[in-house]
């Protein structure tokens, strides 16, 4: 199976963790792209959902989904994203698609977050991939200065034409290589706490309930 089938998997798999009639919490990614194609597919269908992007709300519309704000919503009952690395504990690593801040916005309303991922994502210590944090412009450089002092190098996030790439709330991202994230819990607590930091792409505290993992064998569930 490709990569892009074990996604299609896992986004259907993830349906029946969806309750008809409630609202849906919704990430952002190929993989929950996959997820809101099946979610057009759900019979009865969902109330709404609440999306944490720019680009899911698009996909969900073009299905006539209902989308609610975030702060119309006072509880989800489940939230629905990918990762781009999950650990033993759920802990994860996302921001990826830049999505971050909202990724973790609608996750805090929400009951239960299950993690929709191919078997690549699944790692023993996060850190390979680069971890995200969107931060505020004039921070940039002095949060580079903070990262390096950790070991790590973090680099802006830039766009296929050169332009700084920024977030739909209009901050730009640092990449951070060269973590390896032994104590998620604890260095989500040190970044949040530095100045300019929006959010940090580190999921430990909205960690995943569960995830849907796709392997060629099928889709195997990890319970947290
Ligand atoms: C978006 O900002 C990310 O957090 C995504 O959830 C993550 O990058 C996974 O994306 P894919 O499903 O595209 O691999």
């Amino acid at each position: 199976m490709t990569q892009d089938e074990l996604k299609a998997l896992v986004g259907q798999a993830a349906l029946a963790y969806v309750v008809p009639g409630e609202l849906v919490g919704v990430g952002t990614g190929s993989t929950v792209n996959h997820f809101i194609d099946a979610l057009a597919t759900m019979t009865p269908r969902v109330a709404g959902a609440v999306s944490s992007s720019h680009a899911s709300t698009a996909r969900l519309h073009a299905h006539g989904i209902r989308v609610l704000e975030a702060t119309e919503v006072q509880r989800l009952p489940v939230y629905v994203d990918g990762a781009d690395e999950i650990d033993g504990h759920g802990f994860m690593i996302k921001g990826g698609g830049a999505a971050l801040t909202r990724e973790k916005i609608v996750a805090d309303l929400a009951d239960r977050f299950v993690c929709i991922a191919d078997a690549s994502k699944r790692v023993e210590v996060l850190g390979q991939f680069p971890l995200p944090v969107e931060v505020i412009a004039m921070a940039a450089h002095q949060l580079e200065r903070r990262f390096a002092a950790l070991g790590a190098t973090a680099t802006l996030r830039r766009r296929a034409d050169g332009a700084v790439q920024l977030t739909d709330n209009g901050h730009p991202l640092l990449d951070v290589q060269g973590l390896r994230i032994t104590d998620p819990l604890a260095m989500e607590t040190e970044i949040n706490q530095w100045p300019g930091v929006v959010t940090v792409g580190l999921f430990a505290r909205h960690r995943a309930s569960l995830c849907l993992l796709g392997t060629p064998e099928g889709v195997q569930t990890l319970v947290f």
